[in-house]
């Protein structure tokens, strides 16, 4: 079973948020969920096998080497809601030893529908599994699983890839908090945060030589000619991806390489652009190791446990709604 909002209804949401994000003086920026379409999901998965991005490498090492001692932390959840479960690869080293134990409900919420059907045969063989996809954005799904999910039942929340990376500043903490509402006590909250470190492992991870990252972030301007009559020469804007270090975060940029301007016809909007100037389309932002945890307690949670990967400084961190 799988629900979303109308079609009109998302063309028009998106049009506000490029009106709101593009209409204006200053820094332009674009909201991150954007680029996660079919296109752009299925580029995020060849960026997950090249060498220079270790983050889900990372963060499956963790999952996979201790699966059932983090099943067993969670207390064997009855139910598991997923935010952004992308192609649920990952998951299912978790999914397993849960499945084992018990029948055991699954709410994969993701805006791509081409990954949430990837998602559903990924997860077709494990035999006790229920899957109930949720399509659409993360705070609508969570409301939809909180009002299904039978109270005195267990239910986990599963936030893993550093996707929380992609809130900026006071952001994170605001959507934890909300997360958290939605939430009854004792119920787990399973959290990936990628680490600082240096530049140049950094850098190359956004910055990749065969360009799959470049064209992830260009997809963007293609989406809002297709969806929105724009008329964006993708030609004239380039990737770029740089570290801002005041905020602890890397920024995908799209960088206009002459003065042009473009019209985007569903928004009204004719958007000028000097040469040099810059679309923020991503913030990936890098946790010291006890910002999670500190940010976590300020939301309503305490910490339980935690697993750090060495290799690529990454931590998955098991939290506990108080
Ligand atoms: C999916 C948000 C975790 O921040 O590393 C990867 C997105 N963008 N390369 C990240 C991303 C470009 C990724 N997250």
């Amino acid at each position: 079973m799988s629900s979303s909002s109308s079609a009109v209804d998302l063309i028009s949401e998106f049009a506000a948020d490029v009106r709101a994000g593009l209409g204006h003086a200053g820094q332009k920026t674009l909201p991150s969920k954007y680029l996660y379409d079919d296109i752009g999901s299925m580029l995020f998965e060849v960026i997950c096998l090249l060498p220079e991005y270790g983050v889900t490498r990372a963060d499956e090492r963790i999952l996979r080497g201790h699966a059932d001692e983090i099943a067993e932390r969670m207390g064997f959840p009855a139910h598991v809601v997923e935010l952004g479960a992308g192609t649920g690869k990952k998951t299912r080293w978790i999914l397993g030893p849960l499945c084992r134990r018990q029948p055991t409900i699954y709410y994969p919420i993701e805006i791509s529908p081409a990954a949430l059907e990837i998602c559903r045969q990924e997860l077709a063989s494990l035999e006790s599994l229920t899957f109930k996809g949720f399509e659409g954005t993360y705070l609508k799904g969570m409301e939809k699983v909180g009002a299904q999910r039978p109270k005195g039942e267990s239910l986990a929340v599963l936030f893993l890839g550093s996707t929380l990376g992609n809130f900026d500043g006071g952001e994170a903490e605001w959507f934890l908090s909300q997360v958290q509402r939605s939430m009854m006590p004792g119920d787990a909250l399973l959290l990936g945060t990628d680490l600082v470190k240096p530049l140049a492992q950094l850098l190359p991870a956004y910055n990749d030589s065969l360009g799959i990252t470049a064209a992830f972030n260009l997809n963007v301007l293609a989406r809002m000619n297709r969806h929105l009559g724009a008329n964006f020469d993708l030609s004239r804007f380039r990737h770029d991806a740089r570290y801002n270090s005041k905020a602890s975060r890397i920024e995908m940029h799209l960088v206009s390489e002459v003065d042009q301007s473009v019209s985007i016809s569903h928004c009204d909007l004719v958007v000028s652009f000097r040469k040099g100037e810059t679309i923020r389309t991503e913030s990936c932002r890098k946790f010291k190791l006890d910002e999670a945890l500190q940010m976590a307690k300020r939301t309503g949670f305490r910490c339980k446990a935690q697993w750090i990967d060495e290799e690529w400084p990454f931590a998955v961190s098991l939290f506990v709604a108080v």
